[in-house]
């Protein structure tokens, strides 16, 4: 049975200063794209947990957070069947665009159906939690505000945006090391004054995009000047603010419409030689 795992943006992150238990608490306004990973699930009469993928270089042991749902999910399986699961990757690895953390969603909400688990909802939101911070969003998806280390989800209105431009440079951002970035930066957001203005989903996109802040583009600019630089580039080419999703690399922009999103995609290919994606937000 085939499952689809879409991508995120983080259209808005503000984050505080580092935790005790060593995370940082935030403030992201979380939007599914129309990116997707395929996860097939495929029953099977030998007692097994098998995964393969179609793309080089992504774990398929205990490593791939679709092996771990799977695990925690195996004391309640009522049927007496193991599984093949394959994944066909379109995600960009190291993107800041969570495709690991939407393939464990997947699998949590699959897994649960086709083993016959019967866990709840807020069940598996607490299972997605232990697997990663990114894992309850995709359970709540397409636009949420999530607060805490990102596990805590209030769903708001999609942005009036309604397409998106993914630009994915062919750089891989490890998450930790940006967060380590901004705490040597000795950067941290008052979360609390954060609270009385988070934006508007009703605006425009442009205007949207003028308001829109990601707390993560410092440290990572200044972990990778090229990042910089192609934010700068893609600012001057398609005449609006870009920002950046997540902890890097993916950089985006907000348009109405997939037309005109189209359109500014093929100039900054042709023009930046850089891959860029034009698809829905927020369906
Ligand atoms: O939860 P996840 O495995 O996605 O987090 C990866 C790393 O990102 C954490 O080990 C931590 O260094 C950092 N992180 C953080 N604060 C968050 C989320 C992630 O510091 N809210």
């Amino acid at each position: 049975m085939l499952f689809r795992s879409p991508a995120k943006v983080n259209l808005y992150l503000r984050i505080g200063p580092l935790r005790a238990d060593g995370f940082h608490p935030l403030v992201s306004w979380f939007c599914s794209v129309g990116l997707l990973d395929d996860l097939e699930f495929t029953l099977t009469a030998a007692d097994e947990l098998t995964m393969t993928s179609d793309v080089a270089g992504v774990p398929c042991d205990e490593r791939n957070l679709v092996i771990r749902a799977a695990r925690a999910l195996m004391p309640y399986r009522k049927v007496a069947s193991g599984l093949m699961i394959h994944l066909s990757k379109r995600i960009p690895m190291g993107g800041g665009l969570g495709g690991g953390s939407s393939n464990a969603a997947t699998a949590l909400r699959a897994i649960n159906q086709l083993w016959d688990c019967g866990r709840s909802d807020a069940v598996l939101d607490a299972l997605g939690a232990t697997l990663g911070s990114d894992v309850p969003f995709f359970l709540h998806q397409p636009s949420a505000i999530c607060r805490g280390r990102g596990e805590r989800i209030t769903s708001i209105s999609a942005p009036r945006a309604r397409a998106i431009v993914l630009i994915l440079p062919p750089i891989e951002m490890p998450t930790p090391q940006v967060y380590r970035r901004f705490d040597e930066l000795g950067l941290g957001t008052d979360l609390e004054a954060i609270e009385r203005n988070l934006p508007d989903p009703a605006i425009a996109p442009r205007e949207l995009l003028e308001v829109l802040v990601n707390d993560l583009e410092a440290p990572a600019f200044d972990l990778s000047p090229a990042l910089a630089d192609l934010r700068c580039a893609c600012e001057r080419l398609v005449g609006q603010p870009v920002r950046m999703s997540g902890s890097g690399s993916t950089l985006f922009t907000l348009y109405e419409g997939l037309d005109e999103a189209a359109e500014v995609a093929s100039r900054i290919e042709r023009e930046l030689k850089v891959r860029a994606v034009p698809t829905t937000l927020g369906a």
